[in-house]
């Protein structure tokens, strides 16, 4: 059964299954917590089917007029090796943070996620780490997104290049989500053989994103051998084509060989951090109906 939430004096947190909005709706919300940026049209629906974002684990925050101020997404991952959650947005209007929402959204969510997955987990840039520490997360790694620009004179057809299954041969240097890879549509991704490797690639509006970079077992050298491979992904772009590299360990001696090039960056830092529902049965189970925020 779909019901709106009736008007009440107080904030109040529902799964947004039993919400009668589309997922889609939340789309201004987002903008007022995050600001408009410069996505591309369509950018929401897009994050909310690659993120196979699920509304009966995602959580909305009412205020006392019964105005949407906040939301959590949550999406879904089916395995192997196990289901898992993971946290695809959460934002609090500024005018109402500081009030627990945050932490009630959340806990909505885990009471939701705990029947369907094994773990939850969610990215959290440094300032937010202890945030999620207070709700019971644990930190696995911490992941670098770096970034740089193409060398050559146009863009790789990514059509050319069909995508392969998420497993590639070698060890992985950098690698997302095998979800959101097998989510991309097919017409943005790309599976490019290079020197020493291989990568998995989609295109985000300009930007050429490696979702996975494998690189060949047989080298002794794996550090050198990353270097080689991403060299010959440059040559593939544009000079005015940014390319990202998503899911690079801070602490890997592969990730320190390629920040002592001078052509990559660090764009962003994010802390992978998981609740595991078997081990937080106790402090983490509310039952449904206390969702509620009176
Ligand atoms: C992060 C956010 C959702 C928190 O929501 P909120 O409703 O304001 O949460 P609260 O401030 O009520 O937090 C509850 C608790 O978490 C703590 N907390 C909040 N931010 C924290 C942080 N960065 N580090 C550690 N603890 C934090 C609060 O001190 C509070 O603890 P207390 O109850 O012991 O005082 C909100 O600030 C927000 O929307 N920020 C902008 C968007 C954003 O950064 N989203 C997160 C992307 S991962």
């Amino acid at each position: 059964m779909t019901r709106r939430p009736a008007t009440v004096a107080t904030t109040r947190v529902l799964l947004a299954a039993d919400v009668n909005l589309e997922l889609a709706d939340l789309e201004p919300l987002v903008l007022r917590i995050f600001g408009a940026g410069d996505r591309l049209p369509g950018w929401f629906r897009r994050k909310l089917a690659r993120e196979s974002v699920d509304p009966a684990c995602s959580s909305l925050a009412f205020g006392p007029g019964d105005e949407l101020v906040g939301y959590l997404l949550v999406g879904a991952e089916p395995g192997p090796p196990e289901p898992t959650a993971h946290c695809a947005g959460l934002g609090v209007l500024p005018q109402h943070r500081g009030r627990g929402l945050g932490p009630a959204l959340v806990a909505c969510s885990i009471a939701a996620a705990r029947r369907r997955a094994a773990a939850l987990h969610a990215l959290a840039e440094p300032p937010l780490r202890g945030f999620y520490e207070r709700l019971g997360f644990h930190p696995l790694a911490a992941n670098h997104t770096l970034q740089t620009s193409g060398l050559g004179r146009r863009d790789l057809d990514l059509g050319e290049h069909p995508p392969a299954a998420w497993p590639l041969p070698g060890r992985a240097v950098a690698s997302w989500r095998a979800g959101t890879w097998s989510r991309t549509p097919t017409a943005q991704a790309a599976t490019v053989q290079l020197e020493h490797g291989a990568a998995h690639l989609s295109r985000e509006g300009q930007a050429i994103l490696v979702q996975r970079l494998c690189i060949d077992a047989d080298h002794d050298d794996t550090s050198a051998a990353t270097i080689v491979a991403l060299e010959a992904l440059r040559q593939r772009f544009a000079a005015t084509t940014p390319i990202l590299l998503y899911g690079c360990d801070t602490v890997s001696c592969v990730t320190a060989a390629i920040l002592r090039t001078p052509h990559w960056r660090v764009v962003q830092t994010a802390w992978e951090m998981q609740l595991r529902f078997i081990a937080a049965v106790d402090k983490h189970a509310p039952p449904a109906a206390s969702c509620r925020r009176n």
